[in-house]
């Protein structure tokens, strides 16, 4: 594959790459909606993600081309930039804006992207692409970052350039993830453990739903602000910073504070989501895959009721899995919306898993998810 890029690479600018970076996908195992509440997420990095090709040119020019886009942008190196349509290009733009805005130099180069994450399904394609670009451009021209400080640069180009108030998790899934282990990280403190994500005779599946996801990213701030208004309700007696410095027994006993219904259920997701990460994280560095089952249905439960942001693609998948015995756990993952499930599936069974699920989803949607099997892997670095 990657030779193939690399002829594609000289074809289209007409000089050889110098490097090759990678910056994974992820998967949230459990801990959905918390991050921009500052609670406990558990992400994994997948092997899938996206692939960086550059070379330096001397005309000063950023050009951005991309194997899985036809648009493409030729753009002079100048000191700022702006999101001016919904185009691919503007997510690496984003980062070299914001990387000005800190004083960092950059020089033209001629890029080449090739992903093979399914767009937009959940799995965090576009913090794989900001990641992968803040990288190469810190390794290209010294830019001094940590990979804290790229985690908190692209997460500003999702905010400010792009215009989502995601929390943190997907910039820290995708920079800091490790083969084989899960980060359970805390948003506030960024605090993180790495946890052994020991899944025995189980694979990792992802079932995208191949919905095509609108209005996500409106229903997103919708819930971050709901969230918001959940807080300062709470605020009016209790001395706290986050919805998640709140246990379930303190929620429980002020909850007469939120008059809002829907706000209700949106915190009363959260706060219970924030906890059971705990659980979760001790279940599986104890090897107990039946409770850390257990809790990514009551994970999956919640935000299809309370928090509404499951649907009924989402819904179907985790309802087959519930009746498949070699499934030992699933729920949503992601923002949802659409977007992808995982579940914790019998090896042995996989085949007849991937053929069955397949049925039954189609005949209920209407048309046919797609099913992987993921490994857990590394996070960004220069090939
Ligand atoms: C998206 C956001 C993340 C997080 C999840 C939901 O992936 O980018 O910051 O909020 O949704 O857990």
């Amino acid at each position: 594959m990657l030779d193939n890029l690399k002829k594609q690479f000289a074809e289209l600018f007409g000089q050889e790459n110098q490097n090759v970076f990678f910056a994974p996908g992820r998967v949230n195992l459990i801990g959905e909606h918390i991050d921009y509440n500052g609670g406990l997420v558990l992400p994994s990095a997948v092997t899938f993600g996206t692939y960086l090709l550059t070379a330096p040119n001397k005309d000063g020019v950023f050009r951005f081309r991309s194997t899985n886009f036809p648009e493409q942008l030729d753009i002079p190196v100048q000191d700022a930039y702006k999101k001016e349509g919904k185009e691919w290009f503007y997510y690496p733009l984003g980062v070299i804006h914001h990387l000005l805005q800190e004083g960092k130099k950059v020089e033209g180069l001629d890029l080449l992207f090739f992903g093979n994450l399914p767009i937009g399904s959940g799995l965090s394609s576009s913090a794989s692409v900001e990641v992968v670009m803040a990288y190469a451009l810190n390794e290209l021209f010294n830019g001094g970052l940590s990979r804290l400080d790229i985690v908190k640069l692209t997460k500003k180009v999702e905010n400010e350039f792009i215009g989502v108030n995601s929390g943190i998790m997907d910039q820290f899934a995708v920079t800091f993830g490790e083969k084989g282990k899960a980060i359970k990280l805390n948003c506030e403190t960024l605090d993180y453990q790495i946890v052994d994500c020991n899944l025995g005779d189980h694979y990792l599946a992802i079932i995208n739903t191949n919905k095509p996801r609108k209005l996500a990213e409106s229903k997103y701030n919708e819930r971050v602000r709901e969230c918001a208004t959940a807080l300062q309700a709470l605020q009016q007696k209790l001395v706290v910073n986050n919805l998640c410095d709140i246990d379930s027994e303190t929620f429980h006993a002020n909850k007469a504070l939120i008059t809002d219904s829907v706000v209700l259920r949106r915190a009363q997701h959260v706060i219970e989501e924030n906890e059971r990460v705990y659980l979760a994280a001790k279940a599986l560095a104890e090897n107990r895959l039946e409770d850390f089952g257990q809790l990514m249905y009551a994970s999956h439960d919640s935000l299809k009721n309370l928090y509404e942001v499951s649907g009924v693609e989402l819904d179907t998948i985790v309802e087959f899995c519930l009746s498949y015995p070699e499934v030992t756990g699933a729920r949503m993952t992601g923002a949802g919306f659409g977007g992808c499930a995982i579940a914790l599936v019998k090896k042995d069974a996989f085949e007849d898993f991937s053929e069955k699920i397949a049925v039954y989803y189609t005949e209920k949607i209407g048309y046919a998810p797609s099913v992987y099997s993921s490994e857990i892997g590394k996070g960004v670095s220069e090939l």
